[in-house]
């Protein structure tokens, strides 16, 4: 399966890769959903959350109606109000006062089942997080909400407990182990299908650390690498080179 659209950079060839986290992300949200749950998808930057959560989400759909939501700042309930609004594509302008958008909101979400995957949820305040357990109590929504963050996430989840008693599965993410590096850096790049194990562990442990963000990105500087000096092969000189401006 090609992951061009989930890459950080442009990375041609690029493949997901079936990580163990991946597979236990697929599981959690399968019975999430099915429970009409809700879900915590916490862990470092660059661990792979979001790409894993949209991948378990793509195989879901088109039985599952899935509405994305991504936050880029702190919003207030008013805000994740609009949110919802646009994600849920209903028609005409949003109302003015909020318990004629909150009505509107429950009626759209009583229609049928949703997921809702909640990204950048480090972002969102109590105010936010309790919209979300508000919208999923009223006994007529059938929602299932994933929410994916930062380590933040779970901090400030936490210290809701309204919202926290309610998380049905909570799962951490958290680096590949080298055993793990060795194991899925070969599938994910074709530049690394046939390098010596030694190197893809050289690489690691001087510049990647089992961060897959850092590994996307090694791997298109190494590709650079290679394509400019013509080696058919990764070697050690050609990873110090991309180490160097990754540090
Ligand atoms: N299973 C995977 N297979 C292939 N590439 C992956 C995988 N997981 C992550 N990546 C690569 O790592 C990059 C970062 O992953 P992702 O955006 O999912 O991290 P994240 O945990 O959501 O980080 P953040 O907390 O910063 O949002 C992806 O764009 C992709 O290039
Ligand atoms: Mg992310």
């Amino acid at each position: 399966m090609t992951a061009a659209t989930y890459q950080y950079v442009d990375l041609p060839d690029a493949s997901v890769v079936t990580t163990r986290a991946l597979l236990t992300a697929r599981e959690n949200i399968t019975d999430t959903v099915a429970a009409r749950a809700m879900m915590c998808i916490h862990g470092g930057a660059g661990f792979g959350k979001t790409l894993a959560v949209n991948i378990c989400l793509r195989g879901l759909e088109p039985h599952e109606d899935v509405r994305k939501i991504t936050f880029r700042a702190r919003p207030t309930a008013r805000a994740v109000r609009y949110e919802l609004f646009t994600a849920l594509d209903l028609a005409g302008e949003p109302p003015r006062h909020p318990s004629e958008f909150d009505r509107l909101l429950k009626t759209a979400l009583a229609e049928r089942p949703r997921t809702f995957l909640v990204d950048e949820a480090q972002w969102l305040n109590g105010e936010a997080f309790e919209y979300f357990r508000y919208l999923w109590d009223e006994p007529a929504t059938q929602l299932a909400v994933i929410f994916v963050g930062g380590e933040g996430c779970h901090t400030v989840l936490r210290r809701e407990p309204m919202l926290s008693s309610r998380i049905f599965i909570w799962q951490r993410f958290t680096r590949l182990t080298p055993g793990e590096v060795l194991e899925a850096i070969p599938l994910f790049h074709p530049i690394w299908a046939d390098a010596d194990p030694d190197d893809i562990t050289f690489a690691d442990s001087h510049a990647a650390h089992g961060n897959f963000r850092a590994w996307a990105q090694l791997t298109a500087h190494t590709r650079t690498a290679l394509a400019r000096t013509g080696r058919p092969r990764v070697d050690q000189e050609l990873l110090r080179w991309a180490f160097s401006r990754l540090a």
